[in-house]
């Protein structure tokens, strides 16, 4: 399914989110306070929204690799960068096996990834295992808004979004499965405690735009 979206990814964000997603990723990565020169990984980096954010903010001493299971969406990732950026790099992996040592990244990340991945908590435990002590996980996921807005929003979700899913970007089935998977994510506190399952001793949670979507940290001890 990432595959056959890949090349209509980016565009599909920018439409479906009226743009939003941009500024809850500029804030994800400021929350996770990467330090100047430091090293981050990005799980599940698509097209490498994320991964290029950080290749700015840790700098040129720094070094960010993006890693995604669909080889399509890091051909995407790679184009973009198209070799301009020597601290940023991207390869083919599955966020719930990496081939990092322990305590490798000063941080690490998911956006919008968690939700598929199909054990969370394994793919919460690598990144906990691949962050070294005083780093940080921050993942950020879609929940459920609560109350007359949240009522406006499934609204949205479950008929609009997949309707101009289906008409502008020709894949009607992948903002279905957008709708269906993001109701039922756990969020909140149900979140946090698959991180807690994960190892993480302290986890919290941020909500972006009502609940719509949630920012959650976990330190690394
Ligand atoms: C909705 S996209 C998010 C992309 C990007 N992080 C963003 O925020 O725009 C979800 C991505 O998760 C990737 N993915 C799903 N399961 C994965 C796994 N087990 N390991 C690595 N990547 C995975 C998909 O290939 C897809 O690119």
């Amino acid at each position: 399914m990432f595959a056959d979206i890949s090349d209509r990814y980016d565009a599909g964000n920018d439409i479906l989110s009226f743009g939003t997603h941009r500024l809850w990723k500029q804030r994800m990565v400021r929350m996770a306070r990467a330090p100047k020169g430091g090293s981050v990984l990005d799980l599940a980096t698509g097209t490498g929204d994320i991964a290029l954010l950080f290749s700015n903010s840790v700098g040129g001493s720094g070094h960010v690799l993006g890693v995604d299971f669909c080889a399509s969406m890091i051909d995407h990732a790679r184009a973009r960068v198209n070799n301009q950026r020597p601290n940023l790099a991207f390869e083919v992996g599955d966020a719930m096996n990496l081939r990092f040592n322990d305590d490798s990244y000063d941080v690490t990340t998911i956006s919008f990834g968690i939700r598929n991945v199909d054990d969370p908590v394994r793919a919460l435990s690598e990144m906990h295992r691949v962050t070294r002590p005083g780093g940080r996980v921050v993942v950020m996921e879609f929940g459920q808004p609560r109350g007359v807005f949240g009522s406006l929003y499934r609204f949205y979700s479950s008929k609009i979004l997949p309707f101009i899913g289906g008409l502008v970007l020709r894949n009607r089935s992948a903002y279905d499965y957008l709708n269906r998977t993001a109701a039922a994510f756990p969020c909140r506190d149900e979140f946090t405690a698959l991180m807690h399952a994960a190892g993480f001793r302290h986890a919290r949670w941020t909500s972006l735009f009502g609940g719509i979507a949630f920012i959650y940290v976990g330190d690394v001890e």
